[in-house]
């Protein structure tokens, strides 16, 4: 039997290649496509950030939506930006390299240079609980079929705190219409650490129903939260790993939700996240120096060389020998484990071994490891800042890439760095465990370990790793056993999209259980 066909809106704040900070701008750039390739009639959602309609295509203005008179409670603390335009509109482009439809939201308060959360120095915009209000509340004009665009969803699928309104809204739309229904709700969790915490205040400011401002619904602790709405209200909630989904359960991971969370596990479970497979792939990836495929994997060491050099790293060991290269990039904060590389850094260095680090965010996190370079530059360099390319080419290049997280909901590097042959040295939680399979002597024998597992977050476990890494690196046949392992696994989008698509006909089934 064909699958149905769902008319699906895709919200977000990042998408990739139009913007990006993290994965959720990979997964954002990635499962529509995927869902689009199984015949669905999808649209995604993000706002208009000016450096975002500057790389996009053919732009055309597609309709306004007249703010006050848009069914807005109030006009959401916007009256003198509405004052001055009393409409949003809607900007529609294509993903590039697909026919899936973008539409982007241009108002005011999105018309800035800098990130989509932040400025260029850093700081969050202080308006952020509107900017992302605002998002919510156009999402559900489209989504019920308000608009001149003359299209209405069935399926609303929201990402993260930045559209966690979107499915109350949704749920007091019906309730205050009286409506016989309204479009089933997916909330999909990439991070439970960022939930879109504001105060009272902002909550009034906001216009929103007051009726929602009960510990059960909106409020948490005095003040309110994004994410709540998209964990009671959606129905149904999945996380980037099973692993993930299981551990948000627990107060470690649940950041004072996870007593909800187990309260609505019935609805709750874990996709895993795929890859897109033409970004990253080694065979075609024209980023760079030299491609290969598990045929000619020796071709892989021409972007070592070409690492090595773009850091201005000596080549090889002083004895002649070959030198293990890893390589790390990532937001440099607390989840990713910085913390545990550095306080065991000292150690590391002692084994001869290059890291090369691309990333950034906590100014102490940098400066820490700018020091250690600075003492050591011919084993760590560290280039701050976000660059795409490198990021292709310290896949490419380093023989094991370091995912030492003190959490990871999914994690998309380790599953470049497996398609990429570059080993991928993982801690035991989220998405790491669920695709990582560790170089045990029995799984080496069984024929199935993929890469490096340590399990305690303390520098000693991490110290442990990195020096089995540099032993199995002696042994280069079963080193290399492990690397072809690693870029035969299967981590493209497809199964997971399917998961998705069933995932979505379970929220329409569920959608009038209202509990
Ligand atoms: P998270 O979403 O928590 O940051 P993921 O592993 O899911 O972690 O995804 C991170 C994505 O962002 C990857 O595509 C990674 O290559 C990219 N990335 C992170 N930091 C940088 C950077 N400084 N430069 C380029 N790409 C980066
Ligand atoms: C988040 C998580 C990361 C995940 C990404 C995409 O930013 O930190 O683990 O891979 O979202 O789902």
């Amino acid at each position: 039997m064909a699958a149905p066909k769902y008319k699906i809106l895709f919200v977000s704040s990042e998408l990739y290649p139009l913007v990006k900070t993290g994965g959720l701008g990979d997964v954002s750039g990635s499962l529509p496509k995927a869902l689009k390739s199984l015949h669905q009639d999808i649209r995604v959602l993000i706002p208009a950030y000016p450096s975002a309609v500057e790389k996009a295509a053919s732009v055309k203005t597609v309709a306004t939506i007249n703010l006050p008179k848009a069914g807005f409670p109030g006009n959401m603390g916007f009256s003198s930006d509405i004052a001055q335009t009393p409409y949003a509109t809607i900007l529609e482009t294509k993903l590039p390299g697909s026919h899936v439809k973008v539409w982007m939201v241009e108002f005011s308060i999105y018309n800035r240079s800098g990130g989509p959360y932040q400025d260029d120095q850093g700081n969050e915009w202080i308006d952020n609980e509107k900017r992302f209000a605002l998002l919510n509340y156009i999402a559900v004009e489209i989504a019920m079929g308000y608009t001149s665009l003359n299209w209405h969803a069935d399926i609303v699928h929201c990402n993260d705190w930045q559209t966690g309104l979107i499915a109350a809204l949704l749920f007091e739309e019906k309730k205050q219409n009286n409506l016989l229904t309204r479009p089933a709700t997916i909330f999909t969790i990439h991070n439970m650490a960022h939930m879109g915490i504001y105060s009272k205040g902002q909550f009034q400011a906001l216009q929103l129903s007051p009726s929602l401002w009960n510990h059960h619904e909106l409020e948490f602790h005095d003040d309110f939260s994004f994410i709540k709405g998209g964990l009671v209200f959606s129905d149904r909630v999945n996380a980037v790993s099973p692993t993930y989904a299981e551990e948000i359960q627990t107060e470690e991971f649940g950041y004072g939700m996870a007593g909800l969370l187990r309260h609505r596990s019935k609805r709750l479970s874990g996709i895993i996240n795929g890859i897109d497979m033409k970004e990253w792939d080694p065979v075609n990836d024209p980023m760079i120096e030299q491609n290969y495929s598990p045929k000619n994997i020796t071709d892989k060491y021409a972007n070592k060389i070409a690492l090595q050099n773009h850091f201005k790293l000596p080549l090889t060991r002083s004895d002649g020998k070959e030198i293990l290269l890893l390589g790390l990039v990532a937001r440099l904060v607390y989840q990713k484990g910085v913390d545990l590389l550095l306080e065991q850094m000292e150690a590391i260095l002692e084994l001869p071994v290059q890291i090369v680090i691309l990333g950034s965010g906590d100014l102490e996190l940098e400066s820490r490891l700018k020091q250690w370079s600075l003492k050591h530059p011919e084993q760590l360099q560290i280039q701050i800042g976000y660059d795409e390319k490198l990021s292709h080419i310290i896949e490419a290049g380093a023989d094991a890439f370091l995912m030492p997280s003190l959490f990871e909901p999914c994690g998309l590097n380790q599953l470049y760095s497996l398609r990429y042959g570059t080993i991928p040295i993982v801690r035991d939680t989220g998405g790491l465990a669920d695709t990582v399979v560790n170089s045990s002597k029995r799984n080496i024998r069984n024929r199935t370990a993929t890469g490096i597992i340590f399990h305690e977050a303390n520098h000693i476990t991490l110290f442990d790793a990195i020096h089995h890494t540099y032993e199995l690196f002696q042994d280069k046949k079963t080193w290399k056993e492990i690397m072809l392992r690693g870029m035969k696994q299967e981590f493209s989008w497809r199964e997971s999209a399917k998961q998705y698509l069933h995932l979505y006909e379970q929220a329409i089934e569920d959608r009038d259980d209202e509990d």
